[in-house]
Protein backbone atom coordinates (compact mmCIF):
# COMPACT_ATOMS: atom_id res chain seq x y z
CA UNK A 1 0.00 0.00 0.00
CA UNK A 2 1.56 3.50 -1.18
CA UNK A 3 2.09 5.49 2.00
CA UNK A 4 1.49 9.25 2.20
CA UNK A 5 3.02 11.87 4.77
CA UNK A 6 1.42 15.21 4.76
CA UNK A 7 1.89 18.14 6.94
CA UNK A 8 0.50 21.50 7.03
CA UNK A 9 2.46 24.69 8.02
CA UNK A 10 1.81 24.88 11.82
CA UNK A 11 -0.30 27.64 12.94
CA UNK A 12 0.90 29.71 15.19
CA UNK A 13 -0.95 29.81 18.72
CA UNK A 14 -2.14 33.23 19.24
CA UNK A 15 -4.87 33.67 17.92
CA UNK A 16 -7.91 32.24 15.63
CA UNK A 17 -6.72 31.84 12.11
CA UNK A 18 -8.40 33.75 9.39
CA UNK A 19 -9.45 32.62 6.30
CA UNK A 20 -6.41 33.48 4.52
CA UNK A 21 -4.28 31.52 7.09
CA UNK A 22 -6.55 28.53 6.39
CA UNK A 23 -6.38 28.70 2.60
CA UNK A 24 -2.30 28.80 2.51
CA UNK A 25 -1.75 25.33 4.01
CA UNK A 26 -4.63 22.95 6.06
CA UNK A 27 -7.18 23.32 3.66
CA UNK A 28 -5.71 22.09 0.92
CA UNK A 29 -3.65 19.77 2.72
CA UNK A 30 -6.68 18.51 4.14
CA UNK A 31 -8.20 18.61 0.28
CA UNK A 32 -5.26 15.66 -0.51
CA UNK A 33 -5.28 13.97 2.83
CA UNK A 34 -8.82 13.32 1.63
CA UNK A 35 -7.86 12.50 -1.50
CA UNK A 36 -5.10 10.04 -0.96
CA UNK A 37 -6.75 8.07 1.53
CA UNK A 38 -9.78 7.51 -1.11
CA UNK A 39 -7.01 6.31 -3.35
CA UNK A 40 -5.97 3.62 -1.39
CA UNK A 41 -3.08 5.35 0.26
CA UNK A 42 -1.89 4.65 3.94
CA UNK A 43 -1.89 8.50 5.04
CA UNK A 44 -0.57 9.94 7.81
CA UNK A 45 -1.39 13.84 8.16
CA UNK A 46 -0.04 15.80 10.55
CA UNK A 47 -0.47 19.29 12.28
CA UNK A 48 0.36 21.38 15.50
CA UNK A 49 0.06 24.61 17.13
CA UNK A 50 3.54 26.48 16.90
CA UNK A 51 3.70 27.52 20.45
CA UNK A 52 6.86 29.75 21.14
CA UNK A 53 8.24 32.65 20.60
CA UNK A 54 7.52 36.17 21.50
CA UNK A 55 3.97 35.75 19.43
CA UNK A 56 3.00 33.60 22.17
CA UNK A 57 4.75 35.40 25.10
CA UNK A 58 3.25 38.67 24.21
CA UNK A 59 -0.82 37.36 23.58
CA UNK A 60 -0.68 35.65 26.78
CA UNK A 61 0.80 38.74 28.61
CA UNK A 62 -2.07 40.72 26.98
CA UNK A 63 -4.74 37.83 27.76
CA UNK A 64 -3.60 38.44 31.19
CA UNK A 65 -2.64 34.60 31.77
CA UNK A 66 0.36 32.27 31.96
CA UNK A 67 1.87 31.53 28.35
CA UNK A 68 1.36 27.34 29.60
CA UNK A 69 -2.63 28.13 30.21
CA UNK A 70 -2.99 30.58 27.33
CA UNK A 71 -1.51 27.86 24.80
CA UNK A 72 -3.28 25.13 26.36
CA UNK A 73 -6.10 26.95 25.96
CA UNK A 74 -5.73 28.46 22.41
CA UNK A 75 -5.35 25.00 21.43
CA UNK A 76 -8.11 23.69 21.82
CA UNK A 77 -9.82 26.82 20.33
CA UNK A 78 -7.52 25.66 17.42
CA UNK A 79 -8.27 22.17 17.25
CA UNK A 80 -12.12 22.92 17.67
CA UNK A 81 -12.05 24.88 14.94
CA UNK A 82 -10.18 22.49 13.13
CA UNK A 83 -12.71 20.16 13.39
CA UNK A 84 -15.28 22.22 12.31
CA UNK A 85 -14.07 22.91 8.77
CA UNK A 86 -13.56 19.04 8.91
CA UNK A 87 -10.00 19.26 8.60
CA UNK A 88 -8.89 15.20 9.21
CA UNK A 89 -5.68 15.70 11.08
CA UNK A 90 -4.48 12.15 12.36
CA UNK A 91 -3.23 14.39 14.98
CA UNK A 92 -2.99 17.67 15.74
CA UNK A 93 -0.20 18.22 18.15
CA UNK A 94 1.87 21.01 19.88
CA UNK A 95 4.95 21.92 19.48
CA UNK A 96 5.50 22.67 23.48
CA UNK A 97 4.81 18.70 23.51
CA UNK A 98 7.65 17.05 25.62
CA UNK A 99 8.20 15.38 22.52
CA UNK A 100 9.31 18.27 20.74
CA UNK A 101 11.56 19.21 23.48
CA UNK A 102 13.15 15.75 23.65
CA UNK A 103 13.98 16.31 19.57
CA UNK A 104 15.03 19.70 19.24
CA UNK A 105 16.96 19.10 22.33
CA UNK A 106 18.55 16.26 20.05
CA UNK A 107 19.06 17.95 16.82
CA UNK A 108 21.04 20.78 18.77
CA UNK A 109 23.00 17.87 20.06
CA UNK A 110 23.46 16.27 16.56
CA UNK A 111 24.56 19.44 14.97
CA UNK A 112 26.94 20.49 17.69
CA UNK A 113 28.60 17.42 17.69
CA UNK A 114 29.39 17.14 13.67
CA UNK A 115 30.72 21.00 13.68
CA UNK A 116 27.26 23.13 12.75
CA UNK A 117 27.22 24.74 15.47
CA UNK A 118 29.02 27.72 17.15
CA UNK A 119 28.82 30.14 20.05
CA UNK A 120 28.62 34.01 19.87
CA UNK A 121 28.85 36.71 21.54
CA UNK A 122 26.05 39.05 19.92
CA UNK A 123 25.09 42.44 21.20
CA UNK A 124 21.25 42.67 21.82
CA UNK A 125 18.59 44.91 23.02
CA UNK A 126 18.03 45.18 26.52
CA UNK A 127 15.45 46.74 28.77
CA UNK A 128 16.48 48.38 32.07
CA UNK A 129 12.49 49.19 33.03
CA UNK A 130 11.67 45.86 32.39
CA UNK A 131 14.86 44.24 33.21
CA UNK A 132 15.35 41.34 30.41
CA UNK A 133 16.59 41.09 27.00
CA UNK A 134 14.11 42.09 24.18
CA UNK A 135 14.30 39.46 21.49
CA UNK A 136 12.36 39.55 18.03
CA UNK A 137 8.95 41.45 18.59
CA UNK A 138 9.76 42.47 22.06
CA UNK A 139 11.29 46.04 20.28
CA UNK A 140 8.85 47.94 18.15
CA UNK A 141 9.85 50.85 16.26
CA UNK A 142 10.47 52.88 12.83
CA UNK A 143 11.65 50.28 9.91
CA UNK A 144 14.75 51.30 8.32
CA UNK A 145 13.83 50.32 4.89
CA UNK A 146 10.32 51.93 4.59
CA UNK A 147 10.09 53.87 7.45
CA UNK A 148 6.91 52.40 9.11
CA UNK A 149 6.34 53.43 12.57
CA UNK A 150 5.18 50.04 13.89
CA UNK A 151 7.61 47.46 12.69
CA UNK A 152 8.39 44.90 14.63
CA UNK A 153 12.18 43.45 15.60
CA UNK A 154 11.94 40.73 13.60
CA UNK A 155 10.30 41.93 10.63
CA UNK A 156 8.27 44.67 9.33
CA UNK A 157 4.63 44.18 8.60
CA UNK A 158 4.78 47.19 6.01
CA UNK A 159 7.57 46.06 3.96
CA UNK A 160 8.21 42.46 4.73
CA UNK A 161 11.91 43.20 5.31
CA UNK A 162 13.21 40.74 7.91
CA UNK A 163 14.59 42.99 10.35
CA UNK A 164 17.21 42.67 13.84
CA UNK A 165 15.89 44.40 16.71
CA UNK A 166 19.29 46.72 17.02
CA UNK A 167 18.13 47.52 13.28
CA UNK A 168 14.87 49.36 14.59
CA UNK A 169 14.52 53.93 14.45
CA UNK A 170 13.44 54.60 17.92
CA UNK A 171 12.82 51.71 19.28
CA UNK A 172 10.54 51.08 22.38
CA UNK A 173 9.95 47.85 24.70
CA UNK A 174 6.94 46.15 23.66
CA UNK A 175 5.95 44.98 26.59
CA UNK A 176 6.22 48.79 28.17
CA UNK A 177 6.74 51.18 25.69
CA UNK A 178 10.20 52.36 27.94
CA UNK A 179 12.51 53.65 25.06
CA UNK A 180 15.50 53.52 27.72
CA UNK A 181 16.95 50.78 25.95
CA UNK A 182 20.45 49.78 26.05
CA UNK A 183 22.27 47.17 23.37
CA UNK A 184 24.26 44.72 25.54
CA UNK A 185 26.60 41.72 25.23
CA UNK A 186 24.62 37.96 25.32
CA UNK A 187 25.95 34.51 24.01
CA UNK A 188 23.76 32.59 21.62
CA UNK A 189 24.21 29.32 19.68
CA UNK A 190 24.54 29.81 15.74
CA UNK A 191 23.54 27.29 13.17
CA UNK A 192 26.75 26.95 10.46
CA UNK A 193 23.87 26.40 7.95
CA UNK A 194 26.47 28.56 5.27
CA UNK A 195 28.74 25.01 5.08
CA UNK A 196 25.88 23.15 4.17
CA UNK A 197 24.98 25.49 0.77
CA UNK A 198 26.23 22.98 -1.47
CA UNK A 199 24.41 20.06 -0.24
CA UNK A 200 21.17 21.92 -0.22
CA UNK A 201 21.81 23.11 -3.19
CA UNK A 202 22.46 19.81 -4.78
CA UNK A 203 19.23 18.83 -3.32
CA UNK A 204 17.00 21.77 -4.67
CA UNK A 205 18.09 21.55 -7.93
CA UNK A 206 17.73 17.91 -8.08
CA UNK A 207 13.82 18.86 -7.26
CA UNK A 208 12.49 19.63 -11.02
CA UNK A 209 9.14 18.45 -10.40
CA UNK A 210 8.18 20.96 -7.38
CA UNK A 211 6.26 23.59 -8.16
CA UNK A 212 7.76 26.62 -9.75
CA UNK A 213 6.54 29.18 -7.03
CA UNK A 214 8.28 27.28 -4.60
CA UNK A 215 11.59 26.77 -6.20
CA UNK A 216 11.94 29.97 -7.78
CA UNK A 217 11.47 31.12 -3.58
CA UNK A 218 14.25 28.74 -2.25
CA UNK A 219 16.83 29.25 -5.21
CA UNK A 220 16.24 32.88 -4.90
CA UNK A 221 17.44 32.58 -0.93
CA UNK A 222 20.23 30.23 -1.92
CA UNK A 223 21.93 31.92 -4.45
CA UNK A 224 21.19 35.73 -2.97
CA UNK A 225 22.84 34.71 0.21
CA UNK A 226 20.94 36.01 2.70
CA UNK A 227 18.51 33.16 3.08
CA UNK A 228 21.78 30.81 3.86
CA UNK A 229 23.37 32.83 6.34
CA UNK A 230 24.38 31.78 9.60
CA UNK A 231 21.41 32.10 12.15
CA UNK A 232 20.87 32.31 15.80
CA UNK A 233 18.82 29.81 16.98
CA UNK A 234 18.85 30.19 20.69
CA UNK A 235 16.67 33.66 22.89
CA UNK A 236 16.69 35.52 25.76
CA UNK A 237 13.33 34.03 26.86
CA UNK A 238 11.48 31.87 29.17
CA UNK A 239 8.82 30.50 27.64
CA UNK A 240 10.29 27.49 24.61
CA UNK A 241 12.72 24.71 24.50
CA UNK A 242 15.85 24.84 27.40
CA UNK A 243 18.65 24.83 25.61
CA UNK A 244 20.47 21.67 26.09
CA UNK A 245 22.97 19.68 23.81
CA UNK A 246 20.42 16.26 23.82
CA UNK A 247 19.67 15.14 27.36
CA UNK A 248 22.86 16.98 28.41
CA UNK A 249 23.04 20.41 30.03
CA UNK A 250 24.77 22.76 28.28
CA UNK A 251 27.11 24.97 30.09
CA UNK A 252 26.89 28.82 29.28
CA UNK A 253 23.43 28.46 27.99
CA UNK A 254 21.59 28.41 30.76
CA UNK A 255 18.20 30.04 30.64
CA UNK A 256 18.04 30.65 27.16
CA UNK A 257 15.38 28.45 24.52
CA UNK A 258 15.36 27.40 21.33
CA UNK A 259 14.13 30.21 18.60
CA UNK A 260 11.42 29.15 17.58
CA UNK A 261 11.74 29.13 13.74
CA UNK A 262 14.45 25.92 14.93
CA UNK A 263 11.59 23.94 17.15
CA UNK A 264 8.64 24.81 14.97
CA UNK A 265 9.72 22.15 11.98
CA UNK A 266 11.19 19.55 13.95
CA UNK A 267 7.53 19.60 15.56
CA UNK A 268 6.49 17.77 12.30
CA UNK A 269 8.48 14.59 13.47
CA UNK A 270 7.53 15.19 17.36
CA UNK A 271 3.97 15.04 16.22
CA UNK A 272 4.61 11.89 14.51
CA UNK A 273 5.24 10.58 17.91
CA UNK A 274 2.79 12.23 19.72
CA UNK A 275 0.00 10.89 16.91
CA UNK A 276 1.62 7.30 18.37
CA UNK A 277 1.46 7.89 21.97
CA UNK A 278 -1.98 8.91 21.38
CA UNK A 279 -3.27 6.10 19.60
CA UNK A 280 -1.15 3.51 22.15
CA UNK A 281 1.30 2.97 19.36
CA UNK A 282 4.98 1.76 19.80
CA UNK A 283 8.40 4.13 18.79
CA UNK A 284 8.73 1.72 15.63
CA UNK A 285 5.27 2.99 14.04
CA UNK A 286 5.71 6.75 13.67
CA UNK A 287 9.08 6.18 13.19
CA UNK A 288 8.76 4.27 10.04
CA UNK A 289 7.41 7.78 8.81
CA UNK A 290 10.37 9.16 9.39
CA UNK A 291 13.28 7.04 9.57
CA UNK A 292 14.73 6.22 6.03
CA UNK A 293 16.55 3.68 7.72
CA UNK A 294 13.39 2.17 9.32
CA UNK A 295 10.97 2.06 6.55
CA UNK A 296 10.36 6.03 5.80
CA UNK A 297 12.53 5.35 2.16
CA UNK A 298 9.19 4.11 1.01
CA UNK A 299 6.95 7.06 2.30
CA UNK A 300 6.50 10.38 -0.07
CA UNK A 301 5.86 13.58 2.20
CA UNK A 302 4.24 16.27 0.96
CA UNK A 303 4.36 19.83 2.74
CA UNK A 304 1.99 22.12 2.42
CA UNK A 305 2.46 25.98 3.34
CA UNK A 306 2.05 29.90 2.36
CA UNK A 307 4.95 31.42 0.53
CA UNK A 308 6.32 33.26 3.12
CA UNK A 309 7.08 29.89 4.80
CA UNK A 310 9.43 28.51 1.93
CA UNK A 311 12.47 29.36 2.71
CA UNK A 312 12.52 27.68 6.24
CA UNK A 313 11.28 24.37 4.55
CA UNK A 314 13.67 24.42 1.89
CA UNK A 315 16.72 25.79 3.35
CA UNK A 316 16.66 25.84 6.99
CA UNK A 317 14.86 22.79 7.94
CA UNK A 318 16.45 20.59 5.82
CA UNK A 319 19.68 21.83 7.12
CA UNK A 320 18.73 20.90 10.39
CA UNK A 321 17.96 17.20 8.93
CA UNK A 322 21.13 16.82 6.90
CA UNK A 323 23.16 18.35 9.84
CA UNK A 324 22.34 16.10 12.29
CA UNK A 325 24.11 13.29 10.28
CA UNK A 326 20.80 10.81 10.66
CA UNK A 327 18.89 9.10 8.12
CA UNK A 328 16.29 11.54 8.38
CA UNK A 329 12.96 11.52 5.64
CA UNK A 330 13.26 14.80 3.67
CA UNK A 331 10.33 16.33 1.76
CA UNK A 332 9.50 14.91 -1.70
CA UNK A 333 7.02 17.73 -2.94
CA UNK A 334 6.53 21.01 -1.53
CA UNK A 335 3.31 22.67 -2.55
CA UNK A 336 3.55 26.48 -1.73
CA UNK A 337 0.40 29.33 -1.97
CA UNK A 338 0.57 32.77 -2.89
CA UNK A 339 -2.00 35.10 -0.58
CA UNK A 340 -5.49 35.92 -0.66
CA UNK A 341 -6.47 38.90 0.34
CA UNK A 342 -9.83 40.44 1.65
CA UNK A 343 -12.17 42.98 -0.21
CA UNK A 344 -9.77 45.28 -1.67
CA UNK A 345 -7.09 44.91 1.29
CA UNK A 346 -5.16 42.40 3.25
CA UNK A 347 -6.28 39.76 5.36
CA UNK A 348 -4.51 40.74 8.99
CA UNK A 349 -4.70 39.10 12.37
CA UNK A 350 -2.84 41.93 14.02
CA UNK A 351 -5.53 44.39 12.79
CA UNK A 352 -9.01 41.78 12.82
CA UNK A 353 -9.52 42.49 9.17
CA UNK A 354 -11.04 39.97 7.49
CA UNK A 355 -13.19 36.72 8.06
CA UNK A 356 -11.96 34.35 10.85
CA UNK A 357 -12.30 30.82 11.55
CA UNK A 358 -14.61 31.24 13.98
CA UNK A 359 -17.11 33.88 12.99
CA UNK A 360 -16.47 32.05 9.04
CA UNK A 361 -18.53 28.72 10.86
CA UNK A 362 -21.04 31.44 12.46
CA UNK A 363 -22.59 31.88 9.38
CA UNK A 364 -22.45 29.31 6.96
CA UNK A 365 -21.47 25.24 7.19
CA UNK A 366 -18.05 24.41 6.20
CA UNK A 367 -18.21 22.84 2.76
CA UNK A 368 -19.33 26.42 1.36
CA UNK A 369 -16.45 28.16 3.00
CA UNK A 370 -14.31 24.66 1.72
CA UNK A 371 -15.56 24.80 -1.84
CA UNK A 372 -15.13 28.07 -2.20
CA UNK A 373 -11.86 29.04 -0.98
CA UNK A 374 -10.51 25.89 -2.62
CA UNK A 375 -11.69 26.63 -6.14
CA UNK A 376 -10.30 30.13 -5.98
CA UNK A 377 -6.95 29.07 -3.92
CA UNK A 378 -4.27 31.58 -4.44
CA UNK A 379 -1.77 29.13 -6.79
CA UNK A 380 -0.71 30.84 -9.49
CA UNK A 381 -1.02 34.48 -7.83
CA UNK A 382 -2.53 36.16 -5.50
CA UNK A 383 -6.37 35.87 -5.03
CA UNK A 384 -8.68 37.50 -3.33
CA UNK A 385 -12.13 36.79 -1.11
CA UNK A 386 -14.99 39.02 -2.09
CA UNK A 387 -18.68 38.84 -0.75
CA UNK A 388 -19.83 39.24 -4.16
CA UNK A 389 -17.28 36.74 -5.37
CA UNK A 390 -18.35 34.35 -2.49
CA UNK A 391 -22.26 34.67 -3.09
CA UNK A 392 -21.55 34.07 -6.42
CA UNK A 393 -19.71 30.88 -6.57
CA UNK A 394 -21.36 29.52 -3.59
CA UNK A 395 -24.92 29.38 -5.44
CA UNK A 396 -23.83 28.91 -9.04
CA UNK A 397 -21.60 26.10 -8.23
CA UNK A 398 -23.32 24.07 -5.12
CA UNK A 399 -27.02 25.53 -5.19
CA UNK A 400 -27.33 25.53 -9.08
CA UNK A 401 -25.54 22.53 -9.50
CA UNK A 402 -24.36 20.25 -7.28
CA UNK A 403 -27.82 20.61 -4.64
CA UNK A 404 -30.02 21.18 -7.72
CA UNK A 405 -29.11 18.04 -9.80
CA UNK A 406 -29.33 15.79 -6.46
CA UNK A 407 -32.78 17.34 -5.51
CA UNK A 408 -34.27 17.16 -8.56
CA UNK A 409 -33.29 13.65 -9.36
CA UNK A 410 -34.12 12.30 -5.91
CA UNK A 411 -37.90 14.24 -5.73
CA UNK A 412 -38.89 13.50 -9.35
CA UNK A 413 -38.24 9.77 -8.63
CA UNK A 414 -40.23 9.90 -5.76
CA UNK A 415 -42.90 11.30 -6.94
CA UNK A 416 -43.37 9.36 -10.36
CA UNK A 417 -42.00 5.72 -8.95
CA UNK A 418 -41.38 6.21 -5.56
CA UNK A 419 -38.23 6.13 -3.11
CA UNK A 420 -36.20 2.75 -4.60
CA UNK A 421 -34.19 2.94 -7.66
CA UNK A 422 -36.54 1.88 -11.02
CA UNK A 423 -35.83 -0.55 -13.30
CA UNK A 424 -36.45 0.80 -16.93
CA UNK A 425 -34.68 -0.10 -19.76
CA UNK A 426 -31.33 -0.53 -21.09
CA UNK A 427 -28.77 2.28 -21.72
CA UNK A 428 -29.15 4.72 -25.17
CA UNK A 429 -26.40 6.48 -27.19
CA UNK A 430 -27.30 9.70 -24.71
CA UNK A 431 -26.32 7.18 -21.43
CA UNK A 432 -23.05 5.92 -23.26
CA UNK A 433 -21.98 9.63 -24.71
CA UNK A 434 -22.29 10.77 -21.02
CA UNK A 435 -20.25 7.82 -19.24
CA UNK A 436 -17.47 8.61 -22.38
CA UNK A 437 -17.53 12.33 -21.13
CA UNK A 438 -17.41 11.14 -17.72
CA UNK A 439 -14.60 8.79 -17.83
CA UNK A 440 -12.67 11.70 -19.46
CA UNK A 441 -13.47 14.04 -17.29
CA UNK A 442 -12.59 11.73 -14.25
CA UNK A 443 -9.04 10.79 -15.72
CA UNK A 444 -8.62 14.56 -16.03
CA UNK A 445 -9.56 15.01 -12.33
CA UNK A 446 -7.74 12.39 -10.98
CA UNK A 447 -4.76 13.98 -13.06
CA UNK A 448 -4.86 17.52 -11.34
CA UNK A 449 -5.63 15.98 -7.98
CA UNK A 450 -2.52 13.70 -8.40
CA UNK A 451 -0.61 16.80 -9.45
CA UNK A 452 -1.96 19.14 -6.73
CA UNK A 453 -3.53 21.74 -9.12
CA UNK A 454 -6.75 22.62 -6.94
CA UNK A 455 -8.08 25.17 -9.17
CA UNK A 456 -7.88 22.83 -11.94
CA UNK A 457 -9.19 20.00 -10.16
CA UNK A 458 -12.27 22.12 -8.66
CA UNK A 459 -12.88 23.14 -12.31
CA UNK A 460 -13.04 19.87 -13.35
CA UNK A 461 -15.25 18.59 -10.77
CA UNK A 462 -17.32 21.91 -11.16
CA UNK A 463 -17.94 19.91 -15.30
CA UNK A 464 -18.15 16.77 -13.88
CA UNK A 465 -21.47 18.16 -11.80
CA UNK A 466 -22.34 20.40 -14.62
CA UNK A 467 -22.26 17.00 -17.25
CA UNK A 468 -24.73 15.53 -14.98
CA UNK A 469 -26.75 18.76 -15.45
CA UNK A 470 -26.60 18.46 -18.92
CA UNK A 471 -27.40 14.95 -19.66
CA UNK A 472 -30.36 15.55 -17.04
CA UNK A 473 -31.88 18.23 -18.81
CA UNK A 474 -31.67 17.00 -22.45
CA UNK A 475 -33.05 13.64 -21.58
CA UNK A 476 -36.19 15.34 -20.41
CA UNK A 477 -37.71 12.30 -18.24
CA UNK A 478 -40.66 15.07 -17.28
CA UNK A 479 -41.23 14.94 -20.98
CA UNK A 480 -40.00 11.30 -21.64
CA UNK A 481 -42.16 10.05 -18.86
CA UNK A 482 -45.36 11.15 -20.48
CA UNK A 483 -44.97 8.83 -23.84
CA UNK A 484 -42.51 6.57 -22.01
CA UNK A 485 -42.27 5.74 -18.68
CA UNK A 486 -39.76 2.90 -19.46
CA UNK A 487 -37.07 5.41 -20.93
CA UNK A 488 -37.85 7.85 -18.01
CA UNK A 489 -36.98 4.91 -15.22
CA UNK A 490 -33.86 4.54 -16.98
CA UNK A 491 -32.73 7.99 -17.62
CA UNK A 492 -33.63 8.07 -13.66
CA UNK A 493 -31.78 4.81 -12.70
CA UNK A 494 -28.74 6.22 -14.43
CA UNK A 495 -29.04 9.50 -12.76
CA UNK A 496 -29.97 8.26 -9.19
CA UNK A 497 -26.51 6.25 -10.13
CA UNK A 498 -24.90 9.74 -10.23
CA UNK A 499 -25.25 10.51 -6.52
CA UNK A 500 -22.98 8.28 -5.28
CA UNK A 501 -20.65 8.50 -8.19
CA UNK A 502 -20.52 12.99 -7.45
CA UNK A 503 -19.76 11.79 -3.27
CA UNK A 504 -16.92 10.01 -4.32
CA UNK A 505 -15.49 12.44 -6.34
CA UNK A 506 -16.49 15.43 -4.38
CA UNK A 507 -15.88 14.13 -0.70
CA UNK A 508 -12.59 15.60 -0.54
CA UNK A 509 -13.81 19.27 -1.25
CA UNK A 510 -17.42 18.65 0.46
CA UNK A 511 -17.09 15.88 2.77
CA UNK A 512 -20.07 16.82 5.01
CA UNK A 513 -22.44 17.06 1.81
CA UNK A 514 -20.66 14.29 0.47
CA UNK A 515 -21.52 11.99 2.99
CA UNK A 516 -25.21 13.65 3.24
CA UNK A 517 -25.67 12.08 -0.56
CA UNK A 518 -24.03 8.92 0.36
CA UNK A 519 -26.80 8.41 3.20
CA UNK A 520 -29.52 9.80 1.18
CA UNK A 521 -28.60 6.51 -1.10
CA UNK A 522 -28.47 4.69 2.15
CA UNK A 523 -25.00 4.03 1.44
CA UNK A 524 -22.11 3.75 4.27
CA UNK A 525 -18.80 4.19 2.00
CA UNK A 526 -18.58 5.43 -1.76
CA UNK A 527 -15.51 3.85 -3.14
CA UNK A 528 -13.77 6.10 -5.75
CA UNK A 529 -15.22 5.27 -9.17
CA UNK A 530 -12.31 3.68 -11.20
CA UNK A 531 -14.59 2.61 -13.58
CA UNK A 532 -17.08 4.78 -14.84
CA UNK A 533 -19.74 2.95 -16.28
CA UNK A 534 -19.13 0.15 -13.17
CA UNK A 535 -19.90 2.91 -11.14
CA UNK A 536 -22.77 4.40 -12.49
CA UNK A 537 -24.80 0.93 -12.39
CA UNK A 538 -23.89 0.06 -8.64
CA UNK A 539 -26.92 1.16 -7.33
CA UNK A 540 -29.56 -2.28 -8.75
CA UNK A 541 -33.43 -1.48 -9.22
CA UNK A 542 -35.21 -1.88 -6.08
CA UNK A 543 -32.60 0.16 -4.13
CA UNK A 544 -34.06 2.21 -1.43
CA UNK A 545 -32.88 5.81 -1.07
CA UNK A 546 -34.28 9.05 0.88
CA UNK A 547 -34.77 12.20 -0.72
CA UNK A 548 -32.18 14.44 1.27
CA UNK A 549 -32.55 17.63 2.87
CA UNK A 550 -31.13 20.96 0.75
CA UNK A 551 -27.79 20.60 0.52
CA UNK A 552 -26.95 23.88 -0.02
CA UNK A 553 -28.92 26.81 -0.10
CA UNK A 554 -28.66 30.11 -2.13
CA UNK A 555 -26.77 33.19 -0.22
CA UNK A 556 -29.47 35.75 -0.38
CA UNK A 557 -28.63 39.24 -1.69
CA UNK A 558 -29.92 40.07 1.86
CA UNK A 559 -27.50 37.62 3.98
CA UNK A 560 -24.73 39.18 1.72
CA UNK A 561 -25.25 42.98 2.21
CA UNK A 562 -25.08 42.04 5.82
CA UNK A 563 -22.28 40.26 6.45
CA UNK A 564 -19.98 42.26 3.51
CA UNK A 565 -20.80 45.49 6.54
CA UNK A 566 -20.82 43.08 9.36
CA UNK A 567 -16.97 42.10 8.51
CA UNK A 568 -15.87 45.49 6.82
CA UNK A 569 -14.34 46.57 9.91
CA UNK A 570 -12.06 45.39 12.09
CA UNK A 571 -12.54 42.09 14.42
CA UNK A 572 -12.28 43.97 17.84
N1 LIG B 1 3.77 29.22 12.47
C1 LIG B 1 4.35 29.49 11.19
C2 LIG B 1 3.45 30.42 10.39
O1 LIG B 1 2.26 30.43 10.63
C3 LIG B 1 4.57 28.25 10.41
C4 LIG B 1 5.53 27.30 11.03
S1 LIG B 1 5.72 25.95 10.03
C5 LIG B 1 6.95 25.07 10.72
O2 LIG B 1 3.92 31.10 9.49
F1 LIG B 1 7.42 24.26 9.92
F2 LIG B 1 7.91 25.82 11.09
F3 LIG B 1 6.50 24.43 11.69
ZN1 LIG C 1 9.28 48.45 6.36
Amino acid sequence: MPRTLITSAIPYINGIKHLGNLIGSQLPADLYARYRRAQGDEVLFLCATDEHGTPAELAAAKAGEPVADYCARMWAVQKDLADGFRLSFDHFGRSSSPQNHALTQHFAGRLDANGYIEERTERQVYSRADGRFLPDRYVEGTCPNCGYDRARGDQCENCTKQLDPTDLIDPRSAISGSTDLQVRDTKHLHLLQSKLRGELGDWIDAQDQWPVLTTSIAKKWLHDGDGLQDRGITRDLDWGIPVRRGPDPWPGMEGKVFYVWFDAPIEYIACAGEWAEANGLGEANWRRWWRTDEGADDVRYVQFMGKDNVPFHTLSFPATLIGSGEPWKRVDYLKSFNYLNYDGGQFSTSQGRGVFMDQALSILPADYWRWWLLSHCPESGDAEFTWDGFQAGVNKDLADVLGNFVSRVTKFCRAKFGESVPEGGEWGDAERALVDRLQGATAAYVRHMDAIEIRKAAAELRAIWVAGNEYLQAAAPWTTFKTDPQAAAMQIRLALNLVPFYAALSAPFVPDAARAMAGAMRLDATPWPDDVAGALTALPPGHAFDVPDVLFAKITDDQRAEWQDRFAGTRS
